[in-house]
Parts: C-alpha cells; sequence; structure tokens
C-alpha cells in the first residue's frame, strides 16, 4: 500500500452545522493524519480555479457562489491509501446515494451542500494542495 496525501475540504454548510471537530474526529480514528490545516473563506475567484474542471457544468456558476459563501477548513491528509480512504469516508458525492455511516450521508443536504471535498487521484492530489499550502505549511513537506 502507497503512503499518499490527500486535500480534504470542509465545505461552509459543515461550518454552519459545526461539525469540524465530527469530521476531524473521524479522520484521525480513521488512522489518517493531518499535516496541514487551515482556515479560509475563498473568494470567487479562488473557487473558481480549483473547481475549473467543472467550469463547463450547469452547476458550476452554483458552486462557485456555494464555496465562497463562508469560511472552509482545508486539510492535507496523509496515510497509507489516504486518497481512497478519504472518499470512502465521505461518501458518494451525492448524499443520498451515500453509504450508511459515511460523513455525507450523516451531515449532507445534497449534492450542493455535501459537507467535504477530496481529491480524487493522486496527480490531482498533488495540484489541490500545492493551490492551498505552500511546502513550508505542511508537516513532511519533503513531498511537495
Ligand atoms: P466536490 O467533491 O467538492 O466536487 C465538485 C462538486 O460539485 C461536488 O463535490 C458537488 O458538490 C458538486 N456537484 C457535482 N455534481 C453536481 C450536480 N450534478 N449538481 C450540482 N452540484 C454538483
Amino acid at each position: 500500500m502507497a503512503n499518499e496525501k490527500t486535500l480534504a475540504i470542509i465545505k461552509p454548510d459543515a461550518l454552519e452545522k459545526g461539525i469540524i471537530g465530527e469530521i476531524c474526529k473521524r479522520i484521525e480514528e480513521g488512522g489518517m493524519k493531518i499535516v496541514g490545516m487551515k482556515m479560509l473563506q475563498m473568494t470567487p475567484k479562488k473557487a473558481e480555479g480549483f473547481y475549473a474542471v467543472h467550469q463547463s457544468k450547469p452547476f458550476f456558476a452554483g458552486l462557485v457562489k456555494f464555496m465562497s459563501s463562508g469560511p472552509t477548513v482545508v486539510m492535507c491528509l496523509e496515510g497509507e491509501n489516504a486518497i481512497k480512504r478519504w472518499r470512502d469516508m465521505m461518501g458518494a458525492t451525492d448524499p443520498e446515494k451515500a453509504a450508511e455511516g459515511t460523513i455525507r450521508k450523516d451531515f449532507g443536504s445534497s449534492i450542493e451542500r455535501n459537507v467535504t471535498h477530496g481529491s480524487d487521484a493522486s496527480d490531482t492530489a498533488k495540484l489541490e494542495i500545492v493551490y492551498f499550502f505552500e511546502s513550508g505549511e505542511l508537516v513532511n513537506y519533503e513531498w511537495i
């Protein structure tokens, strides 16, 4: 198994719900380490850049508006197979389709307000981590 890093975002709806601690507890109890962490409110421009791959999608404008509507917590997670493990822990993008016991099933309200984000592959993980973190802001930053 590979030791990986991935980007996790706790979205504005989760901060409204007051579940930062619950999400971090699940990450740590699930055996992953938080090796970078900051709270920030994205500008619309920052959110547009982050989600540029979805630019042509009908939900893009709403996604950017929501992601810049309030503070978020961005984290770099590290662990064995961290990319898949974090995605499994989050559950399917649409909370209605997410498995029991996943974060999105437990706390998500809709596909737009789905509480968390996670990188989907190792190349995107690296791009997403450097989109938010300088190398000196991460533990074990040699990886970057
Ligand atoms: P996330 O994992 O942050 O990646 C892109 C986001 O776009 C996704 O979570 C959803 O919140 C949102 N999204 C994906 N598909 C749709 C859709 N069909 N309608 C609205 N929002 C979507």
